[in-house]
């Protein structure tokens, strides 16, 4: 009713509603270094084109008379009760492309009722963050750093601001080869709308001759070490769940061997994802990913999907495949830089009406009826 009522009044959204033309709409606003910062993937942009294809290639199959007029879209994951199956995945240094950044994103994400992940690398404070997100629901992303004192201090941080559930990213401990990026000399750092942390953790500054507000360039240099390199291995996860009381789910998981690891390392989740094509160039598509790593672990863990996500359709397709929920990645990072804190509320809320009508016409009443059915023609 709401869209009959604001077109009798004449009002139009912010900007587009149809997410497929929010990078688009982006493009006209915005500076070439942001725009590329949230369009660029890795290498050709093989595998995120990929993943498109991966959603364009399976359909959903309507059932008829089935009574869904009255729908319920919550679900629970990690034995967390969500308003709908998506959760705003973790994008780093929001700073770039909006002034409040991370602030206007947890503002909104409370607001609309929608989780939001925390990326290590953001522009504002985890504590910052954590008082803009208020009584709203906050996960935090841990990009693992090399020094023990840092991650136990940032997982402090977390843990003391609220956030329930610890997301690990394994898949991008050094950024891929983005020629995007390399373009534009991306230098997020010296433009001084970097990452918080060297500037906000005493664990991190411990470590330096200056604070980084006098030598930013020293800074730079220490984060560089400190969180790339590949001396993760499978083993040091006992120290993560030492240090971390609630759920921990690893993400951008793509095959079924380190699904079933997780699974046996005591995992709680996993976030089956390529980083939206960003890291591995000609990498699989992760919602084909998805559907042989939820048959093999999803008894035994929550499997979470993101990259590709863009519609209401597509959220009903990922877990038809066997996902609990879907992260939202680049639509919501648009709508920041179209709309700060308004953008991405007006983003959100439309994935959430598409989200239920597609749910109802395609002849479910809860996102619990979705299943390998809804794409079965028999
Ligand atoms: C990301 N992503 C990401 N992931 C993460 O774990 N930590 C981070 O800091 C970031 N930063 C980031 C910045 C930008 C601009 C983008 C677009 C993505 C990856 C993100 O969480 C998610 O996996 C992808 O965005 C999913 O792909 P789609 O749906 O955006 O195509």
């Amino acid at each position: 009713p709401e869209i009959y009522l604001n077109g009798l009044a004449d009002q139009t959204p912010p900007f587009t509603t149809d997410p497929t033309r929010l990078a688009e709409a982006a493009r006209e606003r915005l500076a070439d270094g942001p725009y590329w910062y949230v369009a660029g993937a890795a290498g050709s942009g093989a595998t995120e084109r990929a993943n498109r294809a991966a959603f364009d290639r399976r359909r959903l199959v309507p059932r008829m008379l089935t009574g869904a007029t009255e729908r319920s879209l919550a679900t629970t994951v990690l034995g967390e009760e969500l308003a709908a199956p998506v959760l705003l995945a973790p994008v780093g240094v929001q700073g770039i492309l909006h002034e409040d950044g991370e602030l206007a994103t947890a503002r909104a994400a409370a607001g609309v009722g929608v989780p939001m992940v925390l990326s290590t690398a953001s522009s504002h404070t985890i504590e910052d963050v954590a008082q803009a997100n208020g009584a709203g629901q906050r996960w935090y992303q841990l990009y693992w750093p090399n020094d023990d004192d840092v991650t136990v201090s940032i997982l402090d941080r977390a843990r003391r601001a609220g956030f329930t559930t610890l997301v690990v990213t394994l898949d991008t401990w050094t950024l891929a080869w983005r020629p995007r990026d390399l373009d534009q000399s991306y230098l997020p750092f010296i433009r001084g709308v970097g990452c918080a942390i060297p500037f906000s953790d005493p664990a991190f500054r411990a470590g330096l001759a200056k604070p980084p507000e006098e030598d930013v360039l020293s800074a730079v240099l220490k984060w560089v070490p400190t969180f790339t390199g590949t001396d993760k291995t499978w083993d040091r996860l006992p120290f993560l769940r030492r240090h971390w009381e609630g759920p921990i789910v690893l993400k951008g998981i793509q095959h079924v061997g380190d699904a079933r690891r997780a699974a046996a390392a005591g995992m709680d989740g996993i976030v089956v994802s390529n980083h939206g094509g960003r890291q591995v160039d000609g990498a699989v598509a992760s919602l084909d990913a998805l559907e042989p790593i939820a048959a093999a672990v999803g008894e035994r863990l929550d499997v979470l999907f993101d990259s590709g996500v863009r519609t209401g359709a597509d959220v009903l397709k990922a877990l038809a495949l066997g996902a609990k929920a879907v992260l939202y990645g680049r639509p919501y990072a648009y709508g920041l830089a179209l709309g700060g804190e308004d953008g991405v509320r007006h983003v959100l809320r439309s994935l959430l009406a598409d989200l239920d009508l597609t749910l109802g016409l395609s002849g479910h009443s809860s996102v619990a009826e979705v299943g390998p059915g809804s794409l079965s023609l028999e």
